[in-house]
């Protein structure tokens, strides 16, 4: 067949191909776009190490979107030499030919994106490449407010991100727009500002107790409203050059050939839905929630990445069925929200390497935090940790439909050999009353009550390797297992804090 007659079939069938999918039901498009989408998303109760990966994964993408979320997450990155905590601004910031763009599904803190903006262009320039959804709902000083006065039963990082989304819900209600979106600051700029007083001083009456001591401290601490509605209002005209107003932007894109990866905030035990409700956030994070919230549709999905970590961490309450010490190390870290027993605290009373030469889940645990470094990026509170949890593990990649998994943090269960642990534990089933289960039951009051099955997988030495080729045999086997019981191809390894520390594995 000559070039010509090749190219004239092809032309027909890119035409045709909506009324060929239509009509025999099949994907057919697919075999022609050039474009597509990923999504990444954490597996645990965030703070998997996420933005590392996205980093390391951004030059092979065009875009990198987030969907869920707002300044609740925090993505720590090591760049020339500095440690960046990113918390609205999606993690392929870093790479100078990759675009960033917050969806509309994502909540937007004005004040606080423009001085992230300010931080990051210290180091690379974004003009032109960083975009905001124009549908994103705007976090209200009522929000934040609300969230300190009220967040504390759930231990919420208090940036206003669950008052928002519920006012997403609400809409209007008595004669009061609940949910603002980002074009409508932008093109009703004094009227708003009527709108977020209003909110403020709604929450003022009805939920804030000024002679309770700590609520006329967060009211304090929060400053005058009209000022903090100018500020809103000013960053949010600083930022009008980024908005997007183009709903169809990111599909135009995607349908011409761009390369898209969704990067989730916190992760799937966190969901608003199929989390440990009511200790969650408010958002989906789950990864078909990225074709909801995300401005794209379906259509364009190639593969889904899980991120987990080898000692997991969990940040405020909820039940943790792997954690060290359990309920003590859940009071023990949720104490004051977090406050009582900070990264200084810690380390003015423990020495870490004494309290790891232990036997005592409990010390083990804060002996970890302490030598891996696990204090929230956006609250530094204390992280809760625990065993590599291979039943949650094994859920959520099945429900998330994983196809890579990254790991990181594999370099700290070396920290298990200088225990007196029989060898790295691994949770491998949930005992329930005395049932075996191979899953996570969607009752939070059922695991609260699981008792963990352990087994020792054999102790690791440090690990020096920078590819795969350099690792030792326990190190190897220890992943096979993981891959077996998870029943996911393990793609990378993590084993220290920066993009370089990844070494790839298949
Ligand atoms: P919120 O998202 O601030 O409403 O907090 C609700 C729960 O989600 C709390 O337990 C937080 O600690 C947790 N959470 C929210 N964002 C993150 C995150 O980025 N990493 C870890 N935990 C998070």
């Amino acid at each position: 067949m000559s070039r010509f007659s090749t190219s004239f079939i092809l032309v027909v069938l890119l035409v045709q191909n909506q009324i060929l999918e239509n009509l025999i039901n099949l994907p057919v498009a697919a075999l022609f776009m050039r474009g597509y989408s990923d999504v990444l998303i954490g597996l645990q109760y965030g703070d998997e190490g996420k933005g590392k990966i996205v980093a390391l994964l951004a030059k092979s993408y065009d875009l990198i979107v987030r969907f869920n979320g707002g300044g609740n997450a925090g993505h720590t990155h090591y760049f020339g030499g500095s440690r960046i905590a990113l918390h609205q601004i999606p993690s392929g910031i870093f790479e100078p030919n990759v675009g960033s763009y917050i969806a509309s599904g994502c909540v937007v803190n004005f004040e606080r994106l423009l001085a992230e903006i300010v931080d990051v262009q210290q180091f690379v320039d974004i003009t032109d490449r960083f975009f905001i959804a124009s549908q994103a709902t705007v976090v209200q000083p009522h929000h934040v407010l609300f969230d300190k006065i009220t967040g504390n039963d759930i231990g919420t990082t208090g940036n206003g991100i669950g008052p928002a989304y519920a006012d997403r819900a609400l809409r209007k209600i008595g004669g009061r727009l609940k949910n603002v979106q980002v074009h409508y600051v932008l093109s009703n700029a004094e009227n708003v500002k009527e709108i977020f007083v209003d909110n403020y001083n709604y929450v003022l009456e009805k939920f804030v107790d000024m002679s309770d001591e700590k609520h006329a401290k967060i009211v304090d601490s929060l400053g005058d409203v009209r000022q903090q509605v100018e500020r809103l209002v000013s960053s949010a005209h600083e930022l009008k050059k980024y908005v997007c107003t183009d709903q169809l932007w990111l599909e135009g894109l995607v349908r011409g050939g761009k390369k898209v990866l969704f990067e989730g905030a916190q992760a799937a035990g966190l969901d608003v839905v199929t989390g440990n409700v009511p200790y969650v956030t408010s958002s989906h994070t789950n990864a078909g929630a990225a074709y909801a919230e995300g401005d794209l549709p379906p259509k364009y999905h190639r593969k889904t990445f899980g991120v987990a970590k080898a000692i997991e961490t969990r940040v405020g309450a909820g039940p943790f069925v792997s954690e060290f010490g359990r309920l003590a190390s859940e009071i023990y870290c949720t104490k004051d929200n977090g406050r009582a027993h900070s990264a200084e605290f810690e380390r003015f009373h423990y020495n870490a390497d004494e309290l790891l030469n232990s036997r005592d889940h409990f010390e083990i645990g804060v002996a970890l935090r302490m030598i891996g470094g696990e204090y929230g990026a956006t609250t530094g509170r204390p992280r809760r940790t625990g065993m590599l949890d291979l039943v949650q593990l094994r859920h959520a990649c099945r429900y998330n439909g994983v196809d890579e998994l990254y790991l990181n943090k594999v370099d700290s269960l070396a920290d298990f050999s200088r225990t007196k642990l029989s060898g790295v534990p691994l949770v491998v089933a949930y005992d329930l009353d005395g049932k075996i289960l191979d899953y996570v039951p969607p009752s939070t009051e059922d695991l609260g009550m699981i008792n963990p099955v352990i087994e020792y997988a054999s102790h690791i030495s440090p690990i020096a390797a920078k590819e795969r080729g350099g690792l030792s045999s326990e190190v190897i086997q220890l992943i096979a297992r993981i891959e077996q019981e998870v029943g996911c191809a393990v793609a990378g390894i993590g084993v220290g804090p920066c993009r370089e520390q990844v070494i790839f594995y298949h």
